[in-house]
């Protein structure tokens, strides 16, 4: 089964950034409410059209966006999601449309939040990020890795990105707090360097249980299956044998051979089976 994540935050907090270097280790699609409206600004709904409410900093209303995740989740075979749930009554509606692997909280301080959203520059060709302080380009102005121009987002603006923190505080903290009593999200210090926080994430996801039974739990000789399929799982030379990944994937209930090749360092310390058994 590929992973679904979410990732939550305030605005500014780094969700963005991290969930496109997530979903291209993974392969997973990266969901973002954010982007998806940018894109339809001008979209007429029966409630205006998201630019009204984007450029003041307010939410856009709950059924023109729970219609855009939920399209968006029914086609994405494993996700990032990012921006979305916003409020108690989005997270209810998540609920009902899927279930999470992991749920990991981007926590910065409010101060920090501000000077990252009034820094941001965007590149208008490949949606790359930049800061002109804490990341900026090679070349001021231009995106190191296609050329294009880097603009100010309009949200970006010292009293929009005020307005935006505020929504934050009072719809989406509760939301957090919520999982948190749930006791099924986890925080994640979103003031370290970027590489820092995605290596902190990356291990939330490592360790979340979704990984396959050992083999002996699922009644197989534990030699047997590592002489099937998890050779294939364990040793670089056996991974690109086809018969081992198709004898092991439907044992474990696993999709793809990706799922298979992460999970090595977990599972070797889980089951002490080696390349060599
Ligand atoms: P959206 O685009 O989702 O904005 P946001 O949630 O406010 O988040 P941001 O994109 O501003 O920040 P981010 O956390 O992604 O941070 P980033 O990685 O860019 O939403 C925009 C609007 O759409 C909303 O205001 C609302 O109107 C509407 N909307 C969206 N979803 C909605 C929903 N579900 N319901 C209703 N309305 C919705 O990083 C920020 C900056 O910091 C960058 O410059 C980056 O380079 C830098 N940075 C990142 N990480 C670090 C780090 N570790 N150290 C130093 N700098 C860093």
């Amino acid at each position: 089964m590929s992973q679904r994540i979410l990732l939550l935050g305030a605005p500014g907090a780094g969700k963005g950034t991290q969930s496109g270097k997530l979903a291209d280790k993974y392969g997973l699609e990266h969901v973002t409410t954010g982007d998806a409206l940018r894109a339809n600004k001008d979209m007429e709904t029966d409630h205006g059209t998201p630019r009204e409410y984007m450029e003041a900093g307010d939410l856009v209303p709950d059924p023109v966006v729970n219609e855009i995740v939920k399209a968006a989740l029914e086609e994405a075979d494993g996700y990032v999601l990012d921006g979305y749930p916003r409020n108690l009554s989005q997270a209810e509606y998540l609920d009902d449309i899927t279930s999470l692997d992991t749920i990991a909280h981007l926590d910065v301080d409010e101060d920090v939040l501000l000077r990252r959203l009034t820094g941001r520059r965007v590149c208008e060709e490949c949606g790359e990020n930049y800061h002109t302080e804490f990341q900026p380009p090679a070349e001021s102005g231009v995106c190191d890795r296609c050329g294009g121009a880097l603009l100010q987002r309009d949200d970006d603006t010292e009293e929009v990105a005020t307005d935006r923190l505020g929504v934050f505080r009072e719809n989406t903290q509760p939301v957090i707090d919520y999982y948190r009593e749930e006791g099924v999200l986890t925080d994640i210090d979103g003031e370290a360097p970027p590489d820092e926080v995605f290596d902190d994430i990356v291990d939330v996801i490592e360790a979340t249980d979704w990984h396959p039974p050992a083999p002996e739990n699922v009644g197989i000789p534990r030699h047997r299956a590592a002489g099937l399929g998890y050779c294939g799982l364990l040793s670089p030379e056996m991974k690109d044998n086809w018969l081992c990944h198709a004898a092991v994937t439907p044992l474990l209930g696993m999709r793809t051979r990706s799922d298979l090749c992460r999970l090595r360092p977990e599972f070797q310390h889980r089951t002490g089976v080696s390349a060599c058994d």
